[in-house]
């Protein structure tokens, strides 16, 4: 990775954050979705985002299993490429909330220092952690691209929760119980982007 230049300098172009925030009606921010493989993570924020683009909200959804086809399609699952996946996905996020989006971002994310480093790249009260808390059982069960099956059958290595580590968040700005309905899910993270002043009511 490239160190620090002495001799690149930010340039302080003339339209600022804020004015940009002010055209689009709202605050800039990601809501930045973890869990497991099968928690939620990409159906709530999709719903979510359905709900805000309804309210004239300006979005968009950075969804691990996409990023991974274009921005990230040189990067595995070994620890050094899912702290590199989450820095390229943190930097984009960081420029579209500078844009002024409401950004969703969908990503197991698995590692507590990979989170804090994009959390500590965003102004405070920028970034808003939401820890899809569903249990490794029903994520198995559910089972959607077959993965945990083949986790289990031992061809794929490194699975999240199979044999990849999955580490928590402590303190998220909100923690939800994944199996509840998405609609409920949705509300409660509307209800939450009101509170922090993301969004008017
Ligand atoms: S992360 O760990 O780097 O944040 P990311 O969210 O981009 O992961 O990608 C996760 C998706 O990749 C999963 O939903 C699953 O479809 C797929 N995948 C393929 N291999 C693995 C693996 N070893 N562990 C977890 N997910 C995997």
């Amino acid at each position: 990775m490239a160190a620090h230049d002495d001799n690149i300098v930010w340039h302080q172009h003339v339209v600022t954050g804020e004015q940009r925030e002010q055209l689009h009606g709202h605050r800039g921010a990601v809501v930045w979705f973890t869990g497991l493989s099968g928690s939620g993570k990409s159906t709530v924020a999709g719903a979510l985002e359905c709900a805000l683009h309804r309210l004239g909200v300006s979005t968009y959804l950075l969804d691990g299993d996409n990023v991974r086809h274009g921005l990230c399609s040189d990067l595995g699952f070994s620890d050094d490429d899912r702290r590199e996946n989450i820095r390229r996905v943190g930097e984009v996020a960081r420029l579209m909330v500078d844009a002024g989006l409401v950004v969703l971002s969908a990503f197991i994310s698995p590692h507590r220092a990979e989170r804090q480093m994009v959390r500590e790249r965003l102004a405070a009260g920028r970034f808003i952690e939401v820890f899809v808390d569903t249990p490794l059982s029903i994520c198995e069960n559910r089972d959607p691209k077959g993965l945990y099956k083949k986790a289990r059958a031992g061809e794929l290595r490194n699975f999240t929760g199979i044999d990849g580590v999955y580490e928590a968040p402590v303190n998220p700005e909100i923690h939800l119980d994944g199996e509840q309905l998405v609609t409920n899910l949705v509300a409660q993270l509307l209800d939450l982007l009101r509170h922090e002043d993301i969004i008017k009511s």
